[in-house]
């Protein structure tokens, strides 16, 4: 039987579905062999609301995908946020006898750390080992082999609620293809962007999309805290759009080309001119007025941040500071502002390039689907073999993918120039 390298990343986003396709390689990064990204419309704050929606973006993500690479995608790893997620820090402990400690001791405290009462609406995404206790010995990352009494686990538990997991799963599964894993967003988003060394020394993972700021805190290692909050990148459109009295495309639009969040890097006197509501007449606005509404966003936001960093005492433990990513990191002036209202250092993070990674993918956006990937790559569960999902490319489906939204000259223009 071949190998079943072929592995499959979907992140089901508020505002695009991207769909990344994988060979991966024995002890390396895997290489990108296929890429497909779909404007999303049935998600809202991260969070399906119109299944045949969500499906169809999903079912032509995949398309394109699945075109590129020249496979058929049965089943993928797919990512996971929206305000329903709720974390929290647990503990277990079983006795050992003063044997030697098994692979199946750190499952049994595993198993006992997560025997918490959680809500029958919720169930556990992710139970993610923090550190282990031998006796009196703290900080061990791997007990098996070591000696003593008492094996004692401190682990971080994600849940989400059954039906909002269940509605995302499905749509998965109803554009034909397997959900096998599903990763907490911000945890794919800081295998991509986050070093070793950083998640060693306590770091801030800050993923800004569209719909959801998602938040993962990382300290020796380990996964110390994550969360969700309820504003994104569409927030600050949506403030535009108010306060322009323009529409939300044309206040994207002029977020994304001249937004920015500090006074200090604008030119005071310079103005735009955007395209009114009313039959479409245009108006001139100063740019210090984009930074006004713009910037009070961001200040929230940030303070929003501030106060779950001192709700969790986290602020001792955070030395490397604040990496900002997803497409809201990209407003201007995000990481300065950033910096002064958190007192800590912030950058913008981007996603650590490997193999098959164009410049195009190398943005903040993807930090998501790349992270999910390599989350993939490392679950032998998650391939597929390639001669079993490996397909002929005729003149019919590209004529089909063609049909469905974006031409493929759009797709590989933007991926290949
Ligand atoms: N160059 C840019 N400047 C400013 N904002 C940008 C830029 N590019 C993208 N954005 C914003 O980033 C947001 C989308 O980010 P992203 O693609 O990470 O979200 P998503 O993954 O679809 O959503 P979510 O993670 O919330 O479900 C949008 O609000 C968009 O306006
Ligand atoms: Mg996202």
């Amino acid at each position: 039987m071949s190998e079943k390298n072929i592995i499959v990343g979907i992140d089901v986003g508020t505002t695009k579905v991207c769909t990344l396709v994988g060979q991966s390689r024995p002890g390396g990064d895997p290489e990108i062999i296929g890429i497909g990204n779909y404007p999303s419309h049935g998600l809202k704050k991260g969070t399906v609301v119109n299944i045949d929606k969500t499906i169809n973006s999903i079912y032509n993500s995949l398309n394109e995908a699945q075109l590129m690479a020249g496979v058929n995608i049965t089943r993928a790893t797919i990512g996971i946020a929206g305000s329903h997620i709720y974390s929290f820090n647990s503990s277990g402990v079983v006795p050992i006898k003063g044997k030697e400690i098994t692979q199946e001791d750190v499952e049994r405290v595993l198993e006992a750390a997560k025997a918490v009462v959680i809500p029958l609406d919720r169930e556990i995404l992710h139970v993610i080992p923090q550190e282990f206790k031998v006796d009196n010995t703290t900080g061990i990352k791997n007990p098996v082999g070591m000696c003593g009494m008492r094996l004692e686990a401190h682990v971080h538990i994600v849940t989400g609620s059954v039906s909002l997991i269940h509605n995302l799963v499905r749509c998965v599964e109803q554009a034909g293809v397997h959900a096998e894993n599903i990763t907490l967003q911000p945890i794919a988003s800081s295998q991509a962007v986050l070093s070793v060394e950083e998640k060693d020394l306590g770091i801030v993972l800050v993923d800004i999309g569209g719909g959801t700021t998602d938040i993962a805190v990382w300290k020796e290692g380990s996964l110390i805290h994550s969360q969700v909050i309820p504003v994104g990148g569409n927030h600050f459109t949506n403030d535009l759009s108010i306060a322009l009295k323009v529409s939300h495309a044309e206040a994207e639009r002029v977020k994304v080309n001249h937004g920015c969040v500090l006074q200090e890097k604008i030119n005071q006197s310079s103005h735009i001119t955007v395209k009114g509501l009313s039959e479409g007449k245009s108006a001139e606005v100063p740019i210090q007025r984009l930074v006004e509404v713009l910037g009070a966003r961001a200040e929230e936001l940030f303070n929003m941040i501030q106060n779950i960093i001192n709700e969790y005492d986290l602020s001792g433990e955070i030395t490397a500071g604040v990496v900002l990513t997803g497409g809201g990191a990209l407003i201007r002036g995000m990481s300065e502002l950033g910096e002064y209202l958190i007192n800590h250092p912030v950058k913008v993070g981007y996603p650590v390039p490997f193999g098959g990674m164009t410049n195009i993918m190398q943005k903040p956006q993807y930090s998501t689907v790349l992270g999910l990937l390599l989350d993939a790559s490392k679950n032998p569960d998650c391939g597929m073999a390639f001669d079993e999902v490996v397909r002929e490319v005729g003149t019919d489906e590209i004529a089909t993918a063609t049909r469905f939204g974006k031409s493929l000259k759009s797709i590989f223009g933007e991926f290949f120039y």
